[in-house]
């Protein structure tokens, strides 16, 4: 029985020590927690700040990757400005030289066949007046005069003479259209007449345009409305007709390199161009054609700096872009192209009348064809 108690109480004893261990552990665990609770904050603040550099740090990437694209276009944009500058001032330039140094040799050969149609009229009618009364002279100039053939040099020489003043006409022609293309001798400013700048363009291109061995000329139908003069930048207005005059041409060759010739004369290569006022403000150009007409994966891109389809040597893929530059930033115009594969292309000009006082967008125009993208 005593013993009993006695176990009783140890055993008693033996729990409140056991209780107390495990006060003291619980106590123990407790401030581990405090303590684990404390870093886990402390690690959690570290995180947070840690994402919030991180964040931080992204905006600034992203901020500097932007400038860097920024960047990059404004130095796309000032390479595709100093190509087109360096293009037009040297063609220019060129133009306009040739176009001097013809000048002055052909006024004397214009100048002159006037009075040298006169003297060899006079020299005739003197040679017909001798032969009325002397028809029958010594032998000697009876013989130099068949020998001569003076019959046929009679009817022969005024007739040369015409077409010399005919092809002197078509020089001083053409070196005004040179000119009229280059215009380095007027103010860069001007309101000019469109069309005398699109007939100086064909004129240039003319040797691409008629007949060949190959195929039959490039027919160019013109149908032009009746426009005012327009405030423009004419020598650059004439370089983006250049362009897109000169693309037509060779999508015209390309398409008939795999045509006969006698193919081509029953479908005849066309470039049609056509002028008309949009409204009051507005003037439009446009110029079509029937050659290749572009897949949208050529279509998407003609107007990216150096995008070119054709041969090495052959095309640097500034025509475009250059002309949009002239279209759509020089004379805050607009610049459209629409082609549909195997059937033709078509580029739509729209520029202001006035330069300063037009800011209302184009009126929207019906689209004709099939793929139409604009710039
Ligand atoms: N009328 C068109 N018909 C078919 N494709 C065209 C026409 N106009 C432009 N293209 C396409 O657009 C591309 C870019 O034209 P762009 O005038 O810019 O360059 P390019 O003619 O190749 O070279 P260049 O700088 O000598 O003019 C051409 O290579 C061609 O594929
Ligand atoms: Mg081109």
């Amino acid at each position: 029985m005593l013993s009993d108690g006695t176990d009783l109480q140890s055993r008693v004893q033996q729990l409140e020590k056991e209780n107390r261990i495990l006060k003291k552990k619980l106590a123990r665990s407790d401030t581990t927690c405090l303590q684990l609770e404390e870093t886990t904050r402390k690690k959690e603040a570290l995180l947070r700040q840690v994402i919030s550099e991180l964040k931080e740090s992204q905006a600034n990437l992203e901020k500097q990757s932007y400038e860097l694209e920024q960047t990059l276009t404004d130095l796309k944009r000032t390479q595709t400005h100093l190509v087109q500058a360096e293009k037009m001032s040297s063609l220019g330039q060129l133009v306009a030289g040739v176009a001097h140094e013809i000048n002055n040799p052909v006024n004397f050969i214009h100048g002159n066949l006037r009075y040298v149609q006169e003297y060899a009229q006079n020299l005739l009618s003197f040679v017909q007046l001798h032969l009325t009364h002397h028809p029958n002279p010594i032998p000697d100039i009876q013989t130099a005069t068949e020998e001569l053939e003076l019959d046929f040099i009679q009817a022969d020489l005024p007739k040369m003479l015409d077409s010399m003043k005919t092809g002197t006409d078509r020089i001083r022609q053409i070196v005004l259209s040179l000119r009229n293309f280059s215009r380095m001798d007027e103010a860069d400013f001007k309101a000019v007449d469109i069309h005398e700048g699109i007939d100086s363009t064909l004129l240039i291109l003319q040797h691409r345009l008629k007949d060949k061995s190959e195929s039959p000329a490039i027919q160019v139908i013109r149908n032009y409305g009746n426009l005012p003069i327009v405030e423009c930048y004419p020598g650059q207005l004439n370089q983006a007709f250049m362009n897109i005059l000169a693309n037509a041409i060779d999508a015209l060759e390309e398409a008939n390199a795999k045509r006969t010739y006698q193919e081509i004369k029953e479908n005849p290569s066309q470039i049609i161009i056509q002028t008309a006022l949009v409204d009051s403000t507005w003037v439009k150009i446009t110029i079509s054609d029937n050659g290749t007409g572009m897949p949208e994966s050529v279509h998407q891109h003609i107007f990216d700096p150096f995008f070119t389809t054709k041969a090495i040597g052959k095309g640097t893929g500034m025509g475009m872009p250059i002309s949009y530059q002239i279209v759509a930033e020089k004379h805050e115009g607009k610049l459209y192209c629409f082609s549909t594969l195997g059937k033709g292309t078509e580029f739509i000009i729209q520029i202001p009348i006035r330069q300063k006082i037009c800011q209302a967008d184009p009126p929207i125009f019906s689209l004709v064809t099939a793929s139409a993208t604009s710039a």
